[in-house]
């Protein structure tokens, strides 16, 4: 067991949960910064292996005292989500942007050597000009969501050349599986699989053909693991699975794994929904030795599991 802690902020949420789950599986001693109280989310590390503390990201000294004797740091946290966003830019600038700088500053007075943080391959890129969608495709963000998540990226490799901090940038698509708010605004699939085995209709923006590219959180989690030791020349790696799927699709497989049936009621389609978005996958095989490998089914299954037992309470 490597001496030395792995940092994961935000590792009470629903991509940090599952990450620290799977460190402490593969063997790494963890600390978990988060605002909320994980307790009872991974009853099983030991005291030794994983430590807790609790602090709010965006307050000047918090999380200070947590970089302490943390070789790798993956950062989590976000304050915002791409839909609300624009609402407050400000606030997503002081509080995502402002306090990602600090972090830097002080991950890399504290001896840090790797930050692994999760962008959005959803919002960076702005509006398609052609799918699928590489790391060198255009970025015109049309959110502030997206803009702040490319300005981290950006200082991240300005702390690279000025300090010498390592980082890898993991620009998601869309991360579904089990702990993913059923009652959230961001994620479709959790949402639309709640209101199918509660019997509910189903709201549908446009007519289904929207496309997007779902990833099944274990794949997720892979990717950031094998991003703890990669060395090559990119730091910017896609994660999806590379595979359109159409809104309609998503829910024919929904009611495929529940065995219901769902009443589908249709909406003016959103301006800023674009009709297509998937992410090419290739430099992140070829580079992390990374390949989503969970069948679309299975991790609809366990998602559905662990929603039913939710909803059994
Ligand atoms: N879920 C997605 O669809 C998706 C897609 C692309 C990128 N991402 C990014 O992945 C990361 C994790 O997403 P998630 O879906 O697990 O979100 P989540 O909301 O489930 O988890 C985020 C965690 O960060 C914590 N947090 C937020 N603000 C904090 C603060 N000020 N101080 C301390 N802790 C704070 C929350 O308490 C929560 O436990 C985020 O950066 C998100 O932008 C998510």
């Amino acid at each position: 067991m490597s001496k030395t802690r792995c940092l994961v902020i935000g590792g009470a949420g629903f991509i940090g949960s599952h990450l620290v789950e799977a460190l402490l599986m593969e063997g790494h001693r963890v600390r978990v910064f988060d605002r909320i109280d994980p307790s009872g989310l991974y009853s099983e590390a030991s005291p030794d292996a994983l430590e807790y503390v609790q602090g709010d990201f965006t307050a000047p000294d918090d999380l200070k005292g947590a970089l302490a004797n943390c070789a790798t740091c993956f950062h989590l946290a976000s304050t915002t989500l791409p839909k609300t966003s624009n609402d407050d830019p400000v606030f997503d600038v002081q509080s995502n942007l402002v306090a990602s700088l600090r972090f830097l500053e002080q991950a890399s007075q504290a001896g840090v050597k790797r930050v692994i943080f999760l962008s959005s391959g959803g919002t960076v890129y702005g509006p398609p000009h052609y799918v699928p969608i590489d790391e060198e495709h255009p970025t015109d963000p049309t959110n502030s969501y997206g803009i702040v998540k490319l300005a981290i990226e950006k200082y991240l490799a300005l702390f690279r050349l000025t300090k010498g901090l390592d980082y890898t940038v993991l620009r998601l698509s869309n991360p579904f599986g089990e702990r993913q708010a059923i009652t959230g605004t961001q994620g479709a699939i959790a949402v639309f699989m709640g209101k199918v085995l509660r019997g509910e209709p189903i709201e549908i923006w446009g007519d289904g053909s929207v496309v997007r590219d779902y990833i099944y959180i274990r794949d997720v989690i892979e990717a950031m693991l094998l991003s703890m030791t990669h060395a090559g020349p990119h730091r910017i790696f896609n994660i999806g699975s590379g595979r359109p799927r159409s809104l309609s699709e998503v829910i024919d497989a929904i009611e495929q794994v529940t065995n219901r049936s769902v009443e589908r009621r249709y909406f003016k389609a959103r301006t800023f929904d674009v009709p297509k978005s998937v992410l090419a996958i290739e430099r992140a095989k070829a580079s992390l030795g990374w390949s989503p490998r969970t069948d679309f089914l299975e991790g609809l299954a366990r998602t559905r599991d662990w929603i039913e037992g939710q909803l059994r309470g």
